[in-house]
């Protein structure tokens, strides 16, 4: 899987940026930053074009990661699964369409929601400038009073940390109701997030969803607060990347947290132990925190002389499935 932005979607990126002042970006990225640090939602934040333009390129290389991770996640234990129908909800410039659109080739018609008019303008016009789907739909309205459209693949990416509890699991239930194959659900890696997400994995697991990832059970979750489950996907940082987000590290690592689950209908591979720390390595052997098939925790330590599971796992990263 390659984290960084497709290169239509960085080139239509770039072209918006031609011309545009990189200090008035930077600063208003700056500003952006600062006020979801401080609880803004996107409402507040996002304002109008240049707002727009200025999240999207410091924050939509690292959501896209994110988007991009969770989707393989469920394409490795989907196999088969090949949607065709997409609705990105809270879509802001288009993220996650386009992260379904690499993970998932047959992935051509779109359905974009977000009540900002900036980033929906934004998103539909770079899948636009791209060609790259065959159809696509915008709705320009708040996810509270609008059905959510139906989709063989439903996608909410750093949503529902936008809204009250109550809010976030009425709109996940809703969102199940407009699943027709797969609902993905992407957010922040907090623990906030991860309780959050725990809540309506056991809502949704009530309404008949089988869980694809990351969890390879069905039994309630085995992480004990403080501890939580979330991820790390590292990412390149363009050039054009590192001047909107003013600093020089050539890449940025990117936690988050997410649920995939689908419905009956489909095949899912037999489930697998997930990796939920980063391995430690010594000259003798790697240690794993695992999540189990039998719905436990584990920390299993594989020492070299144990060459066939070694060689089986020394290769497994954070957030990646074992055998
Ligand atoms: C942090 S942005 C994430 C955008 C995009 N999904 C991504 O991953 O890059 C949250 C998006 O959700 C939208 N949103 C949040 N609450 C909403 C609501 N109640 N109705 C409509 N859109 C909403 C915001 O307008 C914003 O575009």
């Amino acid at each position: 899987m390659n984290p960084a932005l497709p290169a239509p979607l960085a080139d239509a990126l770039d072209a918006l940026a031609e011309g545009r002042s990189g200090r008035d970006l930077a600063e208003r990225a700056q500003t952006i930053s600062a006020l979801y640090r401080s609880g803004a939602p996107s409402s507040r934040a996002i304002r109008d074009e240049m707002d727009a333009l200025a999240y999207a390129l410091t924050r939509m290389p690292a959501t896209y990661a994110a988007v991009r991770a969770a989707l393989e996640a469920l394409a490795e234990r989907a196999p088969d699964f090949a949607p065709r129908t997409v609705a990105d909800i809270g879509c802001g410039p288009g993220t996650a369409s386009w992260a379904a659109m690499d993970a998932f080739h047959s992935a051509d018609d779109l359905s974009l929601i977000d009540g900002n008019k900036a980033l929906l303008d934004l998103a539909t016009e770079m899948i636009r400038r791209s060609e790259q789907a065959a159809a696509t739909s915008r709705t320009l309205a708040s996810l509270d009073a609008t059905p959510p459209p139906s989709a063989e693949l439903v996608i909410a990416a750093y949503v529902l940390t936008e809204m009250p509890d109550a809010a976030a699991s009425k709109l996940a239930e809703r969102l199940w109701d407009a699943t027709e194959g797969a609902l993905v659900l992407v957010e922040p890696g907090t623990p906030a997030s991860w309780v959050r997400l725990m809540t309506i994995r056991s809502m949704l697991i009530n309404a008949g969803a089988m869980v694809a990832a990351p969890c390879p059970h069905h039994a309630p979750c085995p992480i004990i607060p403080s501890d939580w489950c979330h991820f790390s996907q590292r990412l390149p940082r363009s050039r054009a990347h590192r001047l909107a987000k003013g600093g020089d590290a050539p890449f940025e690592d990117e936690k988050f947290a997410y649920l995939a689950v689908v419905r009956p209908s489909v095949a899912l591979e037999p489930p697998r132990p997930r990796v939920l720390a980063l391995p430690l390595e010594d000259k003798a052997a790697v240690s794993l925190k695992l999540c189990e098939p039998s719905g436990g925790l584990a920390l299993r330590r594989i020492v070299k002389r144990d060459k066939d599971t070694y060689r089986a796992v020394r290769r497994a990263g954070w957030g990646d499935v074992v055998e």
